[in-house]
């Protein structure tokens, strides 16, 4: 299954989530993907994934669809093995920037999904980290995908930005990819002692949006573990946070 982690709105939790559930995920046993779509790339650098090899990061895997080769790399060529056992990652690059406008232009909108085509016998699941932008990489990501991921951090900005966000996706799937559902708005951050959270996720669900059952709550297990470069999972097994990021990919397993 492939799923995208989405939302225009930055600092919501994408690249703490994509990165925490693709690690739970192969700490389960599946084989795992996660794909750095972002010009920050706080996802390789959490993973601390350091040390490729030579023109091997997602920008090279974009930019050999718009040069001239005789033999182009398969997309496995570009998976690298990562800390965590079963999980790989396509890495980040800033020379995404450089490349957009080229690629866009050049209409390389479906190559992303081409990729992941052929890749997708190898890995149960891959999980897709996107910037806080609907452009060329992250619409790339949302043709590519099966199932999107939003996570809020439960203010009332988050929840202004999923009307649009919903009629996006829904173009897309018109338009692009059929096959592309909302699979769940995940609440992150989650203060049970406020009421504000409570009262915003409570509107969304009578209004209909998928949020799923399990809330993330906030922690500073989450900024530690960005900071030791190692998932939940292997940093802090037992403790509440990763045990709701777990129940969260079981929700998500059973799909
Ligand atoms: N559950 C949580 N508890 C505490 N802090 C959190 C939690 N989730 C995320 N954070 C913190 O919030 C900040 C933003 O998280 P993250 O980078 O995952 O968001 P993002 O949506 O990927 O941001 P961007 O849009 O910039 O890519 C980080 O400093 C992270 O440590
Ligand atoms: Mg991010």
């Amino acid at each position: 299954m492939i799923r995208v982690l989405f939302n225009k709105k930055g600092g919501v939790g994408k690249s703490s989530l994509a990165v925490n559930l693709a690690a739970i995920s192969a700490s389960q046993g599946y084989r795992t993907l996660l794909i750095d779509l972002d010009t920050q790339c706080n996802s390789t650098a959490y993973l601390n994934v350091t040390d490729l090899p030579k023109d091997s990061s997602i920008a090279d895997l974009f930019e050999q669809t718009i040069t001239f080769h005789l033999h182009r790399r398969p997309a496995s060529d570009f998976c690298h093995a990562t800390q965590v056992e079963n999980l790989d990652i396509i890495a980040g690059s800033e020379r995404l920037t450089e490349l957009e406008s080229e690629l866009d232009s050049r209409h390389k909108i479906y190559k992303l999904r081409e990729a992941l085509e052929s890749l997708k016998d190898t890995y149960q699941h891959i999980f897709i980290d996107t910037a806080p932008a609907l452009n060329f990489y992250s619409m790339s990501a949302l043709i590519a995908a099966q199932r999107c991921l939003i996570p809020i951090d439960c203010d009332d900005f988050a929840r202004q930005g999923l009307y649009s966000l919903q009629q996006k996706i829904a173009e897309i799937k018109e338009d692009h990819n059929e096959s592309l559902e909302i699979e769940g708005i995940i609440a992150n951050q989650y203060m049970t002692n406020a009421n504000l959270p409570k009262q915003i996720v409570n509107e969304l669900i009578a209004e209909g949006f998928p949020v799923l059952s399990e809330y993330i709550g906030q922690s500073v297990k989450m900024r530690e573990s960005h900071q030791a470069k190692k998932p939940l999972i292997l940093l802090a097994p037992k403790h509440k946070l990763t045990q709701s990021l777990i129940a969260i990919f079981e929700l998500l397993d059973k799909n």
